[in-house]
C-alpha cells in the first residue's frame, strides 16, 4: 500500500525527519498490518537523528511506541484477527528462546535485529521509491501503518483508548519496570529518578505504585519538576546537587535506597554522583541510552564493593510485554496508572519534527503523533 512515512536519510547528522511518500508491502509469514491511532514520540527515535545510536544504513523509518487496530494478516498467525486491538512492543518476544522461557523477554534473541534495518526474515517491508527502508524496532510508527511482527504484538481489550495505549509500547513499561523491576522497589524506599520525560514520568508512577514512601524526581525543568509532583513525587528538585543535599537531609546522610537514572542522554559522569547519593546496599538503575562509543565512566569501586551497592541496567525496563503490558492496561482501567495525563502535546505526522523540537526543549511529558484519517 502507498502511504506517508518520517524518513531519516542521514542517520546522526541531525538532518530531521522527511515526511514523504513509502510503500508498505503486504504482511508476509508471521506478520500483520497494523492502523495506528498514535504514535508516541520517543528520545531513542531522537538518537537515531543526533548519533548517540549510529545506524550503519539508510533510511530509517522512524517511531516505535504505537498502538492500533489489525487490517490484515499474514500467513501462519493464528493468535490475531482483522479487528484485534494491539500495542507494538518496541522489542519483540519469541517465547521459544531461553530468555522468553526463562522470564526475560526482554533480551528475547530477536531483539538482536531490532536496528539491522531489515524486518526478521532479512528483507525490507518498507520502500522509498525504488530504495528499501529499514524500520525502527521492525516496527516504524511514524507512518500511519506498520506491517508488525506478531512476535512486537501484543493484543489489548477494546476498552482501552489506542491513542493511549500507544504509550505502552516503549516508554510506559520502561519507565514503570524501572522501578517496580529493575530497581526492585520495597515498600518505604526512599527513591530518586534522575530525568523526568517519557521514561522517567512512568519511573515516578512505578515508584508510586510499590508504595516507596520518599520520590524525589530530578528535572532542570520546571514544568517536569511541576508534572512529577502530580504523579505521585513527593519532593522535586532541578539538579543532582540538590538531590544530594536533600537526600542526605532526610536520611541522616545514609543515601537513598534507589536512584534511577532517566535522563536523554548519559554521560560517565552521571554514574559517580548517582553512587554517592546511593545507601549502602542500594541499587542504581541505568535505563538512560549512552552514546554506543562512550567508555569513560570515573567510579569509586572501592566504595562500591565495600557498600555491597548494585548498578543494574534497564532494557525495556526488565518487562515481559505478553505479561506486562496487558497488565499495564489493566492499571490504567483501575485508575491506578495515568496514561491520559502523559500526553502533554498532539502533532500530526508532518509536525513531526515541532514534536522533537519540544520534546528537547522539556514541553512535553510525552509528545503524541496522531493518525485519525
Ligand atoms: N533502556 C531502555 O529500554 C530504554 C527505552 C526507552 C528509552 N530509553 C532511553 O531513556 C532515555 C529517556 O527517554 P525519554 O523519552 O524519557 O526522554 P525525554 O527527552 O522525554 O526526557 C529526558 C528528561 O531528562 C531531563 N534531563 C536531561 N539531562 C538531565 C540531567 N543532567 N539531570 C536531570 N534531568 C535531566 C530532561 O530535562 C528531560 O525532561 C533516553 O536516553 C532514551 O533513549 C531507554
Ligand atoms: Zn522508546
Ligand atoms: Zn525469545
Amino acid at each position: 500500500m502507498k502511504t506517508k512515512g518520517a524518513l531519516l536519510w542521514e542517520p546522526g547528522t541531525n538532518s530531521g525527519w522527511s515526511v514523504e511518500e513509502i510503500e508498505i508491502d503486504a504482511p508476509k509469514r508471521r506478520e500483520v498490518m497494523v492502523k495506528l491511532a498514535a504514535s508516541g514520540v520517543c528520545h531513542s527515535d531522537q538518537h537515531l537523528d543526533d548519533g548517540v545510536i549510529p545506524l550503519p544504513w539508510a533510511p530509517v523509518l522512524g517511531g516505535h511506541e504505537g498502538a492500533g487496530v489489525v487490517t490484515e494478516v499474514g500467513p501462519e498467525v493464528d493468535n490475531l484477527d482483522v479487528g484485534d486491538h494491539v500495542v507494538l512492543s518496541f522489542l519483540p518476544s519469541c517465547g521459544k528462546c531461553k530468555m522468553c522461557v526463562s522470564g526475560r523477554s526482554n533480551m528475547c534473541e530477536l531483539g538482536a535485529g531490532v536496528l539491522a534495518g531489515y524486518a526478521p526474515d532479512g528483507t525490507h517491508r518498507v520502500h522509498a521509491g525504488d530504495k528499501g527502508v529499514g524500520c525502527m524496532s521492525f516496527l516504524g510508527t511514524f507512518s500511519p501503518y506498520v506491517c508488525a511482527p506478531v512476535d512486537a504484538t501484543i493484543k489489548i481489550d477494546k476498552d482501552i483508548p489506542l491513542d493511549k495505549a500507544a504509550l505502552i509500547g516503549c516508554g510506559v513499561p520502561t519507565g514503570w519496570g524501572s522501578s517496580v523491576y529493575a530497581a526492585d522497589m520495597q515498600l518505604g524506599d526512599i527513591v530518586v529518578i534522575v530525568g523526568i520525560g517519557g521514561v522517567g514520568i512512568n519511573a515516578v508512577q512505578g515508584a508510586r505504585l510499590k508504595g516507596a514512601g520518599t520520590i524525589i524526581a530530578v528535572d532542570p525543568v520546571p514544568f517536569k519538576q511541576e508534572q512529577a509532583q502530580e504523579f505521585g513525587a513527593t519532593h522535586a528538585v532541578g539538579s543532582y546537587e540538590e538531590a544530594a543535599t536533600l537526600v542526605s537531609q532526610l536520611t541522616n546522610g545514609q543515601g537513598a535506597d534507589r536512584v534511577i537514572i532517566t535522563v536523554g542522554v548519559a554521560h560517565g559522569n552521571l554514574m559517580n554522583p548517582a553512587q554517592e547519593m546511593t545507601r549502602r546496599g542500594g541499587v542504581i538503575v541505568l535505563t538512560s541510552a549512552a552514546p554506543i562509543l562512550q567508555r569513560d565512566v570515573e567510579f569509586d569501586l572501592f566504595t562500591f564493593a565495600m557498600s555491597g551497592k548494585r548498578l543494574q541496567g534497564s532494557l525495556y525496563g526488565t518487562t515481559n510485554s505478553r505479561n506486562d503490558i496487558p497488565l499495564l492496561c489493566e492499571l490504567y482501567r483501575s485508575g491506578q496508572l495515568k496514561l491520559d495525563e502523559l500526553i502533554t502535546r498532539t502533532y500530526t505526522l508532518d509536525d513531526i519534527n515541532q514534536a522533537f523540537v519540544d520534546m528537547q526543549e522539556g514541553k512535553n511529558l510525552r509528545g503524541v503523533i496522531m493518525y485519525d484519517d
